[in-house]
């Protein structure tokens, strides 16, 4: 079921220094701005060839990473995203397994246009987990 890691994602408490600092002291290759008020964040992919890292701002009043900012206040690893082929399937397997699926658990549309579901993170071991449907 499992496939490939799409992307680490980071939550940083500002997007436009925590771009600057991949960019210019990295030299790493970034998308621009994306915001996603849908998710309540605005996002920055980061390429690093086997993988992309995404850097997560709070965007409006009821982001999802705005807590988890307050209690990491300069940032940190926030969500882990894997691939899988069917993401209906996935979900009705992990539901079985006994995994909580956020929100109404039905897939919304991810930042890079394809549907994305989040899981539990303590049914996954404290980790934030995201399945994108490749
Ligand atoms: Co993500």
């Amino acid at each position: 079921m499992l496939g490939r890691l799409n992307h680490v994602a980071l939550a940083v408490p500002d997007l436009a220094a925590a771009s600057a600092a991949y960019r210019d002291m990295l030299g790493a290759r970034l998308s621009p701005p994306q915001a996603l008020p849908e998710h309540g964040v605005t996002v920055v992919f980061v390429d690093v060839g086997n993988t992309k890292i995404e850097l997560l701002e709070p965007l409006g009043d009821a982001s999802p990473i705005a807590a988890f900012l307050e209690k990491n206040p300069s940032g940190g690893m926030h969500h882990v995203c894997y691939e899988v082929d069917d993401i209906l399937a996935a979900r009705d397997h992990l539901k079985q397994g006994g995994a909580r699926v956020l929100g109404d658990g039905n897939p919304k549309i991810g930042a890079h246009g394809k549907p994305v579901l989040f899981l539990h993170p303590k049914d996954f071991f404290g980790t934030l987990v995201e399945l994108e449907q490749a």
